[in-house]
């Protein structure tokens, strides 16, 4: 089961920040977990609500910002010991290329819609060669549908909160093998029927209730997405 570290590793540092991912890495994260949004200039940025206020202090979107306005801002507002920019993909993926690193990039496109995000998307991914390393989520499966379009070999999962009826058959339906569902809705017989259709099932886990690395293992998920990359290694090794 790998280790996906969620917004970064939001459990110790400010989330979706270089820190974070670095710190990730450092601990024996296989991956890191990210949101990304389109600035005013077009530019893709890694940021997980579509407004500054909680992480920043600010009270402005990302979409009506430039990039070069939105670095002025501290994305560890919170966080007395540290002050870090709101990285551009750009620039994680200058970071992240080289590394044996899985890059899990959730589109953020729910309220907001952010014309042509896909295209820009994959157009860097391509300038990176990052093709073989991301898999891209997003709540928005209409967003994952476009980037099917764009390249059907890349691995495209749906993002999914709510517990579907047939979420299989969905699934097959749209020809999308990676499936995120929230760990807590899923035991060992579901995850089963997943992997005998082919499908790969990568969860993430809700902080509202405990959970249990050992356990989520025993499961059979193929992912865990955790704001705890390091109790994840402590407790499977
Ligand atoms: O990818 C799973 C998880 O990141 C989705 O929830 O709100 O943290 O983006 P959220
Ligand atoms: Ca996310």
């Amino acid at each position: 089961m790998l280790n996906i570290a969620h917004r970064g590793f939001k459990g110790s540092y400010p989330e979706n920040t270089m820190l974070a991912f670095r710190k990730a890495v450092e601990v024996g994260a296989d991956g890191v977990e990210f949101d990304v949004h389109l600035t005013k200039d077009g530019h893709l940025v890694i940021i997980h609500d579509e407004n500054l206020i909680r992480t920043c202090g600010v009270d402005v979107l990302v979409k009506d910002l430039s990039l070069a306005e939105l670095k002025k801002y501290d994305a560890a507002f919170a966080y007395e010991a540290y002050h870090e920019e709101i990285p551009s993909l750009r620039e994680y993926f200058a970071y992240a290329k080289d590394l044996d690193l899985v890059t899990n990039i959730e589109i953020k496109n729910g309220l907001y819609f952010y014309e042509g995000i896909e295209e820009k998307l994959y157009a860097l991914i391509k300038e990176y060669s990052m093709e073989d390393k991301v898999i891209i989520s997003s709540f928005n499966h209409q967003s994952i549908l476009r980037m099917k379009e764009l390249d059907d070999s890349l691995a495209l999962a749906f993002l999914e909160e709510s517990i579907l009826v047939d979420p299989i058959g969905y699934l097959k339906d749209h020809a999308i093998k990676i499936y995120h569902p929230i760990a807590q809705t899923f035991d060992k017989a579901l995850v089963d029927k997943f992997h005998e259709e082919g499908i790969t099932v990568n969860a993430w886990t809700s902080d509202k209730v405990p959970y249990d690395f050992k356990e989520l293992n025993d499961i059979g998920f193929d992912a865990i997405i955790s704001d705890y990359p390091d109790r994840f290694v402590r407790e499977l090794g």
